[in-house]
């Protein structure tokens, strides 16, 4: 039996953004190892898609209409999904959206919601389940969405970047913290690539309303269309890593070392940042 299978079978997984992209490949995929599926969305034809989908499938689901970027959402969530199933096996902290442009012209609201939903959901999403999940004493996964840009420098995408970079310095903290426990909580940092979605698409994220940040949103979105991992497959591999407890998951591993490569380099170069060929390639295709 497969390790993934071997895990999750039976189990109860909460999955945030459920509705499209990663969230739903990740739904879909644990639904498919056996696990019964909470569903966490904002977008309601989305949950109800989801849900029907996974439901006519056999699937057992329990969907949930989620805004994470109020923490009050997330305490219901947990109280909903612990009243109905009594226990969650796997927690993934996967909602998350991208925001584009120059950071001084994205507007209030656009940082606030950027910041709250890709940072702030996350920490709630953690601080509303774990402690069921400790006291349960029961083997237990929690998993985060942070990004290969995590180790990353990305101009006209700094919020996003930002935010990936905290959710996995919050993430490493809480696998220390969870040790500390001696809990048999597995916590993975989840580092996508490049992923088929739609997290580029018009109006997904809370971008400057210009034209440069339009441009570079389509550019992306082409980039994705044509570079990104089939979503089906990068979500198998994905769940396959946090079921064998690895703590660094990735879709494309050797982005993920080309990354922390870059990083490392960074980091003991100690120069100001350099923009790359490749990058002002990117921005000047805009
Ligand atoms: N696609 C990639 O290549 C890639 C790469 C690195 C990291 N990621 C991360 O993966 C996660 C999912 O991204 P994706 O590419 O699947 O995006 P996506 O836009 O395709 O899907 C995100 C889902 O989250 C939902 N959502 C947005 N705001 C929400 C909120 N406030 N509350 C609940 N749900 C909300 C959206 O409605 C959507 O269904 C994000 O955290 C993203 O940063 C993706």
């Amino acid at each position: 039996m497969s390790i993934d299978r071997e895990k999750f079978e039976g189990g109860v997984a909460v999955i945030t953004g459920a509705g499209a992209g990663i969230g739903l490949g990740l739904a879909r995929r644990a639904a498919e190892l056996g696990m019964k599926v909470a569903l966490a969305e904002v977008n309601e034809q989305r949950l109800d898609a989801v849900d029907r989908e996974l439901r006519a499938a056999g699937a057992e689901t329990l969907p949930v209409l989620t805004d994470v970027s109020r923490p009050a959402a997330l305490d219901a969530l947990a109280d909903t999904v612990y009243d109905h199933w009594g226990e969650v096996r796997l927690l993934i902290n996967n909602a998350g959206i991208e925001t584009i442009g120059y950071t001084w012209e994205i507007p209030t609201e656009g940082w606030e919601r950027t910041l709250n939903i890709n940072i702030h959901g996350i920490v709630h999403g953690v601080r509303a389940f774990m402690p069921r999940m400790l006291a349960s004493g029961k083997e237990a996964w929690v998993a985060n969405l942070a990004s290969i840009g995590a180790f990353g420098q990305m101009p006209l995408q700094t919020a996003y970047i930002m935010t990936k970079h905290a959710v996995q310095s919050f993430t490493e903290c809480l696998a220390l913290e969870v040790s500390l426990t001696g809990k048999p909580i597995h916590v993975a940092s989840i580092l996508p690539g490049m992923v088929r979605t739609s997290i580029f698409e018009a109006g997904a994220g809370a971008d400057s309303q210009n034209d440069a940040a339009a441009a570079h949103r389509r550019t992306m979105r082409d980039y994705m269309a044509h570079d990104g991992m089939d979503l089906a497959e990068a979500s198998r591999v994905m769940l396959e890593q946090v079921a064998a407890g690895e703590f660094f998951v990735s879709t494309q591993p050797e982005m993920t070392d080309d990354m922390i490569a870059g990083r490392i380099a960074f980091l003991q170069s100690r120069r100001a940042p350099q923009l790359s060929e490749q990058t002002r390639a990117l921005i000047d295709a805009a």
